[in-house]
């Protein structure tokens, strides 16, 4: 029977959400429309679905939300134009990419040709950077989401060992980055694990909170978790529409706080691509 407190991310996005809200609010009484752009390749229906519901939301939101449907056997040099002319253009604030894009193209290669300024997703290797030493800008989506979630439930992480499952690009390494950051929010003693650890289930069972980062579907089960303590999933694998989370269902017989199967990170990474859009429209505008 479980018996671990939930942590769902609904509750965060929406507090997130009503703080964007009312910054728009503010830049549009200056006569400032905010501007999302976002680039879909291809016709990937999951993906189209994606751009979407995050158009829906930037348009509640208050957002322009201008979008371009690219053919998907585009030229690389042809992205890079598209690119090119959304950072010129003063009235559009970020740029979504949405991943991933055909096969054939380099998302890596296409995001470093984005302005860093205009990255709502926080990926550019600058922002990478920033983080790295401490600067402000946008911050990585779900790894910011993550320590949204932390502090709007009343977890405690300054001081307290942090173990990631995970050091992937997206997710693992920034989190890391985040969470020892000096700030009463993060501040922790965090542990990197991957397949580089082989006992890294020695790492997990001591931390305060246990983040899984991997996409692979239950690795994180009971008995790599200290009674009591915190477990995060992140990391979830798509077979079809079927998701599979790295964390056992039954783990939330011995955590004392887990988030759901579902509706837990999930929510509050899209939260922050807004509050990183919002961010963008305002350090263009000062
Ligand atoms: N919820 C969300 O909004 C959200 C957003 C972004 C990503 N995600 C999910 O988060 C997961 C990670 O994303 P990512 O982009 O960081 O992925 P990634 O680049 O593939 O990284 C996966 C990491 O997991 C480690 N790993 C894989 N198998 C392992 C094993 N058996 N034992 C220990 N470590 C293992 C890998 O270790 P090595 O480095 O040694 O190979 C790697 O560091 C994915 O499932 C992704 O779908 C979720």
């Amino acid at each position: 029977m479980s018996t671990a407190r939930l942590l769902p991310g609904a509750p965060v996005a929406e507090a997130v959400l009503d703080d964007v809200k009312a910054r728009v609010a503010k830049l549009k009484d200056r006569g400032i429309r905010p501007s999302l752009a976002t680039i879909l390749v291809g016709d990937d229906d999951a993906s189209a679905g994606y751009i979407r519901i995050k158009q829906k939301q930037a348009a509640e939101l208050g957002f322009e939300s201008p979008h371009q449907h690219l053919p998907g056997d585009i030229a690389q040099a042809d992205l890079h134009r598209v690119i090119a002319e959304l950072n010129d253009d003063k009235g559009v604030h970020g740029v979504l990419i949405q991943y991933p894009i055909p096969g054939h193209l380099d998302y890596d290669a296409a995001l470093q040709t984005l302005d860093p300024d205009k990255d709502v997703d926080g990926m550019h290797p600058l922002n990478m950077g920033r983080l790295a030493v401490g600067l402000p800008g946008p911050l990585p989506c779900t790894p910011a989401g993550i320590e949204a979630l932390l502090a709007h439930h009343g977890i405690p992480v300054s001081g307290r060992e942090v173990v990631i499952l995970g050091r992937g690009a997206t997710l693992g390494r920034p989190l890391a980055m985040l969470l020892a950051q000096k700030r009463p929010t993060a501040n922790a003693a965090v542990t990197v694990v991957h397949t580089g650890v082989k006992d890294w289930p020695r790492y997990a069972q001591r931390a305060d909170i246990l983040i899984a980062a991997v996409g692979v579907p239950g690795i994180v089960k009971p008995e790599h978790v200290k009674p009591g303590s915190v477990v995060i999933g992140a990391g979830v694998r798509y077979e079809g529409r079927r998701l599979l989370p790295d964390v056992e269902e039954s783990c939330a017989e011995v955590a004392g706080a887990i988030t759901p199967r579902v509706g837990g990170v999930g929510p509050t990474t899209v939260a922050m691509l807004f509050r990183n859009a919002v961010a963008a429209a305002e350090r263009a505008n000062p």
